[in-house]
């Protein structure tokens, strides 16, 4: 099994202080930052593309999760792995050739990500598992920090965790929205084992105790 990882986003951070956030992160003990792009077409909200990715690549040593919310994501994979990503995860809805992106990103040294809507079935997936390292389902539907978790999308954490085990792989199932110390236990127990934090991060007092508690 792999061990719980937490990925903050900084998505619920200030967006005047990008820095001070990701000191946040560092100081917490998280290894992993989690960066939301969208375009204002996939998702109904506009955020920052590779420019902030290769501004705060100077910041941290922080592992890059970058998830792309925007349409034809393989147009933008070798810009975000220039500009610093470690990790590009798009969305399955978005891009047609998910397999052809994939292997790409694997191709120049990344680790590859896809990800669903809550009302995308996991077996979209089916065929393209060995390709993928993190599988990220969305327990919200995506645009913005601090909506409320959408519970049957444990359901499909459950079956895709099935799936993982038949296949005899071990990518991570990661989860993203709503996710908070209470909810974040019923993720792990459907099988998630990458957790994305938004507004529960960045409202603890204490986030080092938060990240310690739930990677235990
Ligand atoms: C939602 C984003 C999430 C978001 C999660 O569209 O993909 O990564 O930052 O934020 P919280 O944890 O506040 O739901
Ligand atoms: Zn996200």
């Amino acid at each position: 099994m792999n061990k719980i990882i937490v990925s903050p986003s900084i998505l619920a951070a200030d967006f005047s202080n990008f820095e001070n956030a990701v000191k946040q992160i560092d100081d917490s003990g998280a290894s992993w930052l989690h960066m939301d792009v969208m375009d204002g077409s996939f998702v109904p909200n506009i955020t920052f593309g590779p420019q902030l990715v290769r501004a705060l690549r100077k910041k941290t040593e922080a592992i890059f999760d970058v998830h792309l919310m925007i349409v034809s994501p393989g147009r933008f994979i070798s810009e975000f792995a220039e500009a610093g990503a470690d990790m590009i995860t798009f969305h399955a809805e978005a891009e047609i050739h998910s397999q052809k992106y994939l292997k790409e990103i694997r191709d120049l040294g990344l680790k590859a990500g896809i990800s669903l809507v809550p009302s995308t079935p996991c077996s979209v997936l089916e065929d393209i598992l060995p390709y993928i390292d993190i599988a990220l389902i969305m327990t919200v539907n995506p645009g913005f920090g601090g909506q409320t978790l959408i519970s049957e999308c444990f359901e499909k954490v459950e079956k895709l965790s099935l799936m993982r085990e038949k296949a005899g792989l071990n990518f991570r199932i990661s989860v993203d929205g709503g996710i908070n110390e209470k909810t974040a236990q019923d993720a792990v127990k459907a099988g998630a084992d990458t957790l994305v934090m938004g507004s529960a991060f960045f409202g603890s007092n204490d986030k080092a105790g938060l990240v310690r508690r739930l990677q235990k």
